[in-house]
């Protein structure tokens, strides 16, 4: 398939899913991302091939359910009598999707934004007791008081969850340990690059070596990407090298899919080639790539018109 994409689902409409991830789940690939149509927020699409696309539902819209939570929460989504910068209610970017074995719940992770300005710097989370169902909003806040914009969240495999985010006006990257239930931070445990302004971090594991990528501070125009890698979550990161070409192929990073018996055993990196602000934004496609992992852990990403896939 070619490796810039916006595709239409089994509706005829655009999957819209920008900012999010591919995660695998009950034998299909799951797409689940910002939809700022309508009053929608968050929505997901499955496919078996990354090619067709079923639409499976808004997974949050500024009508969700709310409940409050045990931690010091805002709940609005809807922010009636401001004007969005796009869509409808609250900014929500980026949500990220994991399943928690001990309480058998998705929790999402996102960042929250008023709807024309983005001072407020805070995380949302919801919950769902299935990947693709209506979720329950459990509220924004400042994770241990930082400031917190661009973010992902990272599932070790001994079911330890990270969600890392943008700090200091992004200056900084942080990473906190969730708790156990993933509905609360338990603790910061690494501040990366302090004064670097990274923006988009993801992060994927392979044979026991974590890595990062992330891409620089520049809104919706595309940059230089880069990755790092460490022996753990909380250790000490490598220093930071470039990833792709100078706009990473104009592109921005989302997610790193890891095979699993499949994608022909290829690791493949997702970004976002974003239309831009207003309406421009509903143009915005992705860049699926191949992503080498040489055998010295080194990475690189080089442009190809069809992925492979
Ligand atoms: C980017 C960020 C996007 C979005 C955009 C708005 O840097 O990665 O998620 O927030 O800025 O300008």
């Amino acid at each position: 398939m070619k490796s810039v994409f916006l595709p239409t689902d089994d509706r005829g409409l655009p999957v819209h899913a920008h900012g999010g991830h591919i995660l695998r789940d009950n034998g299909f690939f799951y797409f689940i991302g910002e939809n700022r149509t309508g009053r929608n927020k968050v929505s997901c699409y499955r496919s078996k091939d990354l090619k067709t696309w079923e639409f499976r539902g808004n997974l949050l819209t500024v009508d969700s359910k709310t409940q409050k939570h045990y931690f010091d929460t805002h709940l609005e989504l809807d922010i009636p009598g401001q004007k969005a910068s796009i869509g409808v209610g609250c900014n929500i970017e980026r949500p990220k999707v994991i399943y928690n074995e001990k309480t058998g719940k998705y929790v999402m992770w996102m960042h929250w934004e008023m709807p024309n300005d983005y001072r407020e710097a805070r995380c949302a989370v919801a919950v769902c007791d299935t990947i693709d169902g209506e979720y329950t909003y459990l509220g924004s806040f400042n994770p241990l008081g930082y400031m917190s914009r661009d973010c992902t969240l990272f599932k070790d495999d001994d079911g330890t969850a990270y969600f890392i985010s943008a700090a200091n006006n992004n200056a900084d990257m942080h990473i906190y340990r969730l708790t156990d239930d993933y509905l609360a931070i338990d603790s910061l445990v690494q501040i990366l690059w302090p004064g670097q302004w990274r923006e988009a971090p993801t992060v994927f594991k392979k044979d026991g070596i974590y890595y990062m990528l992330t891409s620089g501070c520049t809104g919706w125009a595309p940059n230089q990407s880069s990755y790092a890698f460490a022996r753990s979550m909380d250790g000490e990161w490598s220093e930071r090298f470039n990833l792709g070409d100078e706009t990473t192929y104009r592109s921005q990073p989302t997610c790193v899919i890891c095979p699993e018996n499949d994608l022909g055993g290829k690791y493949y990196y997702l970004g976002d080639r974003w239309g831009g602000g207003g309406e421009n934004y509903f143009k915005s496609e992705y860049v699926l790539l191949p992503l080498t992992i040489h055998e010295d852990g080194r990475l690189s990403l080089e442009w190809v018109d069809d992925n492979g896939l």
